[in-house]
């Protein structure tokens, strides 16, 4: 095919959506140019693009929504502590017990997104690679590797790990995995599979935005797009010839997520529950965290953003808020809810929102906008929750799960100083349970690879043991 041939043919394909200027430059950029635009558009659905844009209007009314909310069906930490199990009427001793169960059956498999990009960090490569340890300056990807690894340890099993990158992510996180010998982690134990992309289009025109004249502006389709992503990559598949029934998904960005809890498993499987949430209580009525609220019997997540100021404010009369429930992206999906969510006809919707994208004007000029100018379309993983039967929330408190890495140095919360300290006092949490003695101003950093938890340390330290410096603790290299 000749060039004007081709160049005919992509017109053909972008005028019936109104879409023909992405071709402007096409006689200005090289031949490799060319091809990548010419590749990029094949794998646009226009026609999604175009009703998603015209239905911009048509997101649900959540203010309408929450209105007729009721706070979810859950096990709430004050239930945990009494040993009671609240309205689910199962201990946390019997939980853990069906969780440690599965987890020696070999049934529990991890998935974490890491799919983003440090750039609200001021960080250039993807997030996963961020030196997070408060003393080891391990990354996050490392933190959450040895996680997995001590996990299969603890329970005499190899635990799989599903990791989910984006085009803008894959290639730094496969290298950085090579180089480190994938911390160790077997390859046989380890899929990386990359998610998909979305353009971005003109909030006043609907017109697809080009990053370059010879590149669409793209970015990756929002944690929800792991379930796409998971069937491309055949990971479901592997899943089940393996026996994994359970996933315990999170994000990249929170060091100290318990991996794998054998408890949060367990009320999960005595719930029968397909889609089991980890939630903290709020202590703000606008916390930045997503709103666990059930809408006509169906579990759903409220973005923060969404959730009336008049509705976040409301209080049960022992003064708490009505909606306690704060997301903190951790979940137990059942393997079967993933495949059936693969097979519905009306997949994950998707999120539209307002952005400030760099772009080319019709100059071919680089414009960096001052307000958003951009419609950006993500999908949201906890888009499945409503699919889910028998859902679930457990509230653990935030000191033990909760200290994700968002903010550059000068926010209020979610900094790398906040995650240090977090990791620190957790840590120095375990070592004084199991009856160490740490001096003042001495931190201690502990890789879980030393002590998953406070059980492992209690095993590990004796009491009494005295701590003077600060120091990492970290498995001997005989170990
Ligand atoms: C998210 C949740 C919010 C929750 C909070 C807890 C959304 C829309 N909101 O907010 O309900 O309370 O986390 O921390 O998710 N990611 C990908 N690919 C993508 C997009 C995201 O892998 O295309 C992963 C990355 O690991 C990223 C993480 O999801 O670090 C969080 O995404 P982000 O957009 O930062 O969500 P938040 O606004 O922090």
């Amino acid at each position: 095919m000749t060039l004007t041939e081709q160049k005919q043919e992509l017109t053909a394909q972008l005028e019936p959506f109104g879409q023909q200027h992405l071709l402007d430059f096409w006689d200005e950029i090289s031949d490799s140019g060319r091809d990548r635009l010419a590749r990029q558009i094949a794998a646009i659905d226009f026609s999604r693009i175009d009703s998603l844009y015209r239905g911009n209007l048509d997101q649900p009314d959540w203010a309408e929504l929450s209105r007729r909310a009721t706070p979810p069906p859950a096990v709430r930490t004050a239930e945990r502590e009494q040993g009671t199990g609240g309205e689910l009427g199962v201990t946390p001793d019997e939980a853990r017990r069906r969780g440690v169960e599965s987890l020696r059956a070999g049934e529990v498999g991890v998935l974490l997104t890491a799919g983003g990009q440090g750039t609200r960090l001021g960080f250039d490569l993807p997030k996963s690679l961020y030196p997070i340890g408060p003393l080891s300056s391990a990354s996050l990807l490392q933190i959450h590797i040895e996680k997995v690894r001590a996990l299969g340890r603890r329970y005499g099993v190899a635990v799989p790990l599903y990791l989910m990158t984006s085009p803008a992510t894959h290639e730094q996180t496969v290298q950085f995995l090579e180089e480190n010998n994938r911390f160790g982690l077997d390859e046989s134990d380890l899929l990386v599979f990359c998610q998909g992309t979305m353009p971005a289009v003109d909030i006043e025109t609907g017109k697809l935005l080009l990053a370059e004249k010879d590149g669409l502006f793209l970015s990756p389709d929002g944690h929800g797009g792991t379930v796409a992503a998971l069937k491309a990559s055949g990971a479901i598949d592997r899943m089940k010839a393996r026996g994994i029934r359970q996933l315990f998904y999170f994000q990249v960005d929170n060091p100290i997520v318990p991996v794998g809890d054998a408890e949060l498993i367990g009320y999960h499987l005595a719930a029968k529950s397909e889609l089991t949430s980890l939630a903290v209580a709020k202590t703000e009525p606008k916390d930045k965290l997503g709103n666990f609220a059930m809408i006509d019997d169906r579990l759903h997540v409220i973005e923060y953003s969404d959730l009336p100021d008049d509705v976040a404010e409301l209080r049960n009369s022992d003064g708490s808020l009505k909606f306690w429930a704060g997301s903190i992206a951790v979940h137990i999906f059942d393997r079967d809810l993933l495949q059936r969510s693969l097979e519905l006809k009306s997949s994950l919707p998707f999120h539209i929102a307002q952005k400030k994208v760099p772009c080319l004007d019709a100059a071919g000029n680089q414009v960096v906008p001052e307000k958003p100018n951009a419609l950006k379309f993500e999908r949201f993983i906890f888009d499945l929750l409503p699919e889910a039967k028998r859902p679930i929330v457990v509230e653990y408190p935030e000191q033990d799960c909760f200290a994700p890495l968002k903010n550059a140095p000068d926010a209020e919360k979610d900094t790398e100083q906040y995650v240090h300290q977090m990791m620190f006092a957790q840590h120095r949490r375990w070592l004084e349970a199991a009856g160490a003695h740490l001096a003042e101003g001495t931190n201690i950093e502990i890789s879980p690879l030393f002590a998953l938890d406070a059980k492992e340390v209690a095993e590990k330290i004796e009491p009494g043991r005295k701590f003077s410096d600060s120091e990492y603790l970290s498995p001997s290299p005989t170990a």
